[in-house]
């Protein structure tokens, strides 16, 4: 079985979220199971696309409204990833220092639509004119959604109708909305069929995908539910349920292991979880002038309203401001106004709380590690792999009970449980779920028995990957 993927991210290619994380490991999974998976994204300007040799496999030039451009197809020579990766190069599209934001002005790139859908365009003039033979086509998030339109509608991509598409939605907040002029930008088609770029008056490029694809997948089963309930898109999530599914996304147990991570200051195993998450809290709490007799709380994660992070300042000052003995860290970039307020925070609570207003892989690593509890009030969770991250080095998650949240954290208050809920946005429920947590720290009983329970809990990809391959069966036998 031959699978092309889609993505604008790769780990660790080039990662702004979790999308790169799965996009980055499912491919290894799958190959397990013998099926080859291609990984085909944007030639960024990134340190690692910078040190790996590329060649050129393909080169041509295409369409694009009213002009055309030139694009070359590389593939990463020395199969670094495991699977074969190939980059579009565009470098009048790609060549910068961003992958979707311009870090100088904090914008996404003025010209977002023309960028993808060049990539999308190009990489599908490979397939079709190459020797490329895919069975089927992978396609994520809104960046790759107009794949299944363009093979199944436009003129220039005749005799690809036939092949298999899958959507995966990894955040259906973005979807990619432009005027509907913009239709001109691609290859000719029907223009009966406008109708299928379209939603609520607008050139929706989610919408298509969710419309013309063979099957839609979310990362995880409540946030399938919850789109087809809530939010503009919901009548569409609904109608088409008849093609959707939700599968839970894997961590990649080779990338996350306290037994092998070299970012730690001490590795460690179920057996020794015990002494050396305490050195990894020591060196974590040196480094940021931390206390680490308290229990520590973290947040890592973009500062993004999604993800619920301003509900943090006012309850980390809550907790800081009381009697109680509690250090809180954050990890993260996002919104400017957090950022302040952070900052101010930082000030404040010297020796108690500490932001690292950053991006920081080798960071995020050991906080996993170093933390009590990992903290996600996220108004919206497509999946979260923060929380499977945390549980497998030992950390209990304290999470919004939303999407991915609820279907990977089982509350201490139910039967079998080993992580702390809470279901309303508010800073009450939220603080109640800090309280519990601090409770639960102070019994170092219950804590020790937690802590073994979510280390022995299994997030792999080995589950998930079945799911998808079932599900790619179904659609190339059909
Ligand atoms: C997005 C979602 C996150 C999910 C990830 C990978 O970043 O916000 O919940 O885990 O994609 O699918």
């Amino acid at each position: 079985m031959n699978i092309i993927h889609l993505s604008a991210e790769c780990y660790p290619v080039a990662k702004a979220g979790g999308l790169a994380d799965v996009v980055g490991s499912l491919p290894k999974y799958m190959k397990k199971m013998g099926v080859e998976a291609k990984v085909v994204m944007p030639r960024y300007a990134t340190d690692w696309i910078h040190e790996h040799q590329f060649e050129t496999v393909f080169e041509g030039d295409t369409p694009l409204g009213a002009g055309q451009f030139h694009y070359k197809i590389q593939r990463e020579k020395k199969n670094t990833l495991g699977f074969p990766l190939y980059l579009v190069d565009i470098p009048e599209r790609f060549d910068r220092p961003g992958i979707y934001i311009d870090p100088y002005s904090g914008h996404g790139y003025w010209d977002e639509l023309e960028r993808y859908m060049s990539f999308q365009l190009a990489a599908l003039d490979w397939i079709h004119y190459s020797d490329e033979d895919p069975d089927l086509l992978h396609c994520h998030d809104h960046h790759t959604a107009l794949v299944p339109f363009i093979i199944t509608r436009c003129h220039r991509y005749r005799g690809m109708e036939d092949i298999p598409t899958v959507l995966t939605v990894h955040n259906a907040e973005y979807q990619g909305v432009y005027d509907r002029g913009a239709f001109s930008l691609l290859p000719s088609f029907n223009y009966s069929e406008v109708g299928l770029l379209d939603w609520d008056g607008k050139f929706n490029c989610l919408a298509a995908g969710l419309k013309c694809c063979w099957k839609i997948t979310t990362v995880s089963p409540s946030y399938m539910e919850e789109l087809s309930k809530d939010g503009d898109l919901s009548l569409l999530y609904h109608s088409e349920r008849h093609k959707s599914v939700g599968i839970l996304n894997g961590i990649d147990t080779d990338v996350w292991n306290p037994k092998t991570d070299p970012y730690l200051e001490k590795n460690y195993t179920l057996k020794t979880h015990r002494k050396s998450k305490l050195k990894n809290k020591k060196a974590l709490c040196d480094q940021f002038d931390l206390n680490p007799d308290y229990p520590l709380i973290s947040y890592i994660g973009r500062l993004a309203h999604e993800k619920g992070a301003d509900l943090l300042p006012d309850l980390f000052s809550h907790f800081l401001a009381s009697e109680q003995s509690v250090n809180f860290m954050l990890l993260g970039t996002g919104d400017r106004y957090l950022h302040e307020r952070f900052n101010q925070l930082n000030s404040r609570f010297v020796g108690f709380f500490d932001a690292a207003l950053d991006y920081n892989e080798a960071l995020a690593h050991l906080i996993y590690a170093a933390s009590d509890f990992i903290i996600m009030p996220s108004r919206v969770e497509p999946c979260g792999l923060n929380q499977m991250y945390s549980m497998r080095y030992g950390t209990v998650p304290i999470v919004r009970k939303v999407g991915g949240l609820k279907d990977t954290v089982k509350d201490i208050g139910d039967e079998g449980g080993y992580g702390i809920t809470f279901y309303d946005f508010t800073h009450h429920a939220a603080a109640e779920a800090v309280q519990r947590a601090l409770s639960l720290y102070s019994d170092s009983k219950g804590m020790n028995a937690v802590r073994k329970t979510i280390m022995k809990l299994d997030f792999s990809w080995e589950n998930s990957a079945n799911k998808y391959l079932e599900l790619y069966r179904e659609l190339i036998n059909d």
